[in-house]
């Protein structure tokens, strides 16, 4: 048996990640396929909130924290189609949020309509990052030696994760 901490244990701390910005992202999502200003104008707040705080903290987790240590494995190219995702994320994202803040500012009906769309798009894409992340590069963990383990953790721990 080995001792110390488990791959599972990051597994699960990653998936749950995802999971509880999966959730928050749903509710955007709903707000923003109604057809009142106020709500939409919520969900925009709320979506920016998510982006720059969960969202963020999770992506330099793993862009920090574990991806270095994955990267030291053999098998390369679903990390390689992770970090592709993360640079267009980066991407649409400051688009979106150049969108909906000039949405917020003007008020004006066109631009709150682009930024929706906008919106529900980066919304599909973070969750399409989301399952390649589950189906090819989490479950590479498995394959990762106790003291990788053991540094992640203690990383992850360090920022306050
Ligand atoms: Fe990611």
């Amino acid at each position: 048996m080995n001792a110390g901490i488990g791959s599972d244990e990051i597994i699960e701390k990653l998936n749950r990640d995802h999971r509880i910005i999966l959730e928050e992202l749903l509710i955007v999502e709903k707000s923003l396929a109604s057809k009142n200003p106020d709500e939409i104008s919520g969900a925009f707040e709320k979506l920016l909130e998510v982006l720059k705080t969960k969202l963020q903290a999770h992506y330099l987790d793993e862009k920090n924290v574990v991806f270095p240590e994955l990267d030291e494995l053999p098998t390369k190219w679903p990390l390689k189609l992770a970090n592709l995702d993360h640079d267009d994320m980066d991407l649409i994202s400051s688009i979106a949020e150049n969108h909906i803040e000039s949405a917020a500012r003007f008020k004006d009906e066109k631009k709150v309509f682009s930024a929706v769309e906008t919106a529900t798009k980066l919304i599909e894409f973070i969750k399409k990052h989301f399952r390649l992340e589950e189906d090819l590069v989490i479950p590479l963990c498995r394959r990762l030696n106790a003291e990788q383990r053991e540094r992640i953790m203690k990383s992850l721990k360090g920022n306050g994760r």
